[in-house]
């Protein structure tokens, strides 16, 4: 089966989950491992990339700029990189698709370039907000253009001379940190980027393992600049973990579907992704790490998840930007937990491939759950005792809109599994973007999924 090019799911209650299964690989590490392979000098092998509809626009942007990227196989790349002044200009605009991440990281590379580009996305995209790069961005001296408010298309001026800064990001946001940092490898002088939450830091990483000088530590990262062409990145072979993001859909699906146990193997277990692990422990998971290794500088791990229990929690504060992917997921377990549970400091999820807090509140009120809703989070009400949590009725077709995100079509399908009747989810073309065979993967291990 494969589902992502149909628009609809139905789904409904199936069996215990059982098996083992391995996600596909990191998003965040695929982006940024074709960008730093491209601007290298050498040629470097990504393994265990992302076949997903966003990390590959990443890819074909690069092509687009003159750079020679070979799929020797499925999840594999040989990219050949042009070094860091070695892009060439394009006539068209480089389309990023529905990714935040590849359009806010481009822009911190584009901005050091000698030639004029144009980043444009989809309708998602289009309406998410990139002042937060625009500025500090224009701060280090490059020239941008955007629509009214800071929306995409952002058009970009070559020819801009670069220079460091230091900047104390206002909201924690690895995408403007590494875009800053990206832009710094084209600046004079040493570029500090300072968060106020540590957030994931791959782009610190892999400049690293690609051989440029950075200091980092959680919370700040300072890159020395490149303005002066002294240094270069060397080309090197990364191997991507499986992405945690994708293994939480079935972390808290196993939780929840009585009798499950699955396990999932060789999960990216970078502490900057992995607070849903403890967010689920707390409120009384069954989930056993495993066979902790080193996968080309990542920690990965084996997760065995056995269905458990679970209480609401207030989900703490500090943990929200290690999960912040999360939350769809993470609704669906307070919502089958008993008691409630509060998420709050999260306005950032307003901001995401849809506006999270809202689309998650309506997707799990329409099966029944009550749900108070404020600026920056939520209180979901869980139920009672260990009866099917949602509910539909049976004359009605509901159907949850998950307005085009991959995340809150993955979240309403493991909710189905706990539903007493069928329901249809609207709009899921998007889940190709990050998880690509998720249907077939999840109909394998015991969801009952359908394309409508
Ligand atoms: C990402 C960072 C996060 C995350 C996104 C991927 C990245 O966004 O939500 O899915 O790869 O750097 P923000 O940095 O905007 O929080």
């Amino acid at each position: 089966m494969s589902g992502v090019d149909k628009q609809d799911w139905i789904v409904g209650a199936g069996a215990p989950l059982q098996g083992r299964i391995r996600v596909p690989g990191d998003k965040s590490v695929s982006h940024r491992a074709i960008m730093l392979a491209s601007l290298a000098e050498g040629v470097s092998r990504i393994d265990g990339f992302l076949e997903g509809e966003d990390t590959r626009a990443t890819a074909a942007v690069f092509q687009q700029l003159g750079v020679k990227i070979e799929a020797p196989s499925p999840q594999s790349r040989i990219v050949h990189g042009v070094g860091l002044r070695g892009l060439r200009a394009s006539a068209d605009a480089l389309d990023c698709g529905n990714a935040g991440t590849g359009m806010r990281l481009l822009a911190g590379v584009l901005a050091g370039q000698a030639f004029d580009t144009m980043l444009i996305g989809d309708a998602s995209l289009s309406k998410r907000p990139m002042r937060r790069v625009i500025d500090p961005l224009m701060t280090m001296g490059a020239v941008i253009d955007s629509e009214t408010g800071g929306l995409p298309p952002l058009r970009i001026r070559g020819g801009s001379a670069l220079r460091g800064i230091d900047y104390e990001l206002p909201v924690a946001s690895a995408q403007v940190k590494s875009a800053l940092l990206l832009a710094g490898l084209y600046a004079d002088g040493d570029t500090t980027v300072r968060e106020p939450h540590p957030t994931r830091d791959y782009t610190e990483r892999m400049l690293s393992a690609f051989g440029w000088p950075i200091e980092f530590s959680p919370g700040i990262a300072r890159v020395r600049g490149g303005g002066d062409g002294r240094h270069a990145l060397r080309a090197t072979d990364v191997s991507v973990p499986a992405d945690f993001s994708s293994a939480a859909f079935f972390l808290v699906a196993a939780s929840v579907i009585p009798g499950s146990d699955l396990t999932l193997e060789a999960v990216g277990m970078n502490p900057r992704r992995t607070g849903l692990l403890h967010a689920l422990r707390m409120m009384g998971a069954d989930i056993v790490e495993s066979h902790a290794r080193n996968q080309g500088g990542e920690a990965v791990a084996d997760l065995r998840v056995r269905a458990a229990h679970l209480q609401g929690i207030a989900v703490p504060e500090a943990l929200v930007p290690d999960m912040i992917d999360e939350f769809p997921a993470l609704f669906v377990a307070a919502a089958c937990a008993s008691g409630s549970t509060r998420v709050s400091g999260a306005a950032e999820l307003r901001v995401k491939e849809s506006d999270r807090l809202a689309t998650m509140s309506a997707a799990l009120r329409a099966l029944g759950i009550r749900v108070d809703e404020s600026d920056d989070g939520a209180v979901i009400h869980g139920c009672e005792s260990g009866r099917s949590p949602f509910a539909v009725d049976p004359q009605s077709s509901v159907v949850i809109d998950s307005h085009g995100d991959h995340r809150i079509a993955m979240a309403a399908a493991i909710a189905g599994q706990r539903c007493r009747g069928e329901f249809r989810i609207g709009d899921i073309a998007n889940v190709a973007t990050s998880f690509p065979g998720f249907d077939t993967l999840a109909c394998g291990v015991g969801f009952l999924l359908r394309e409508a």
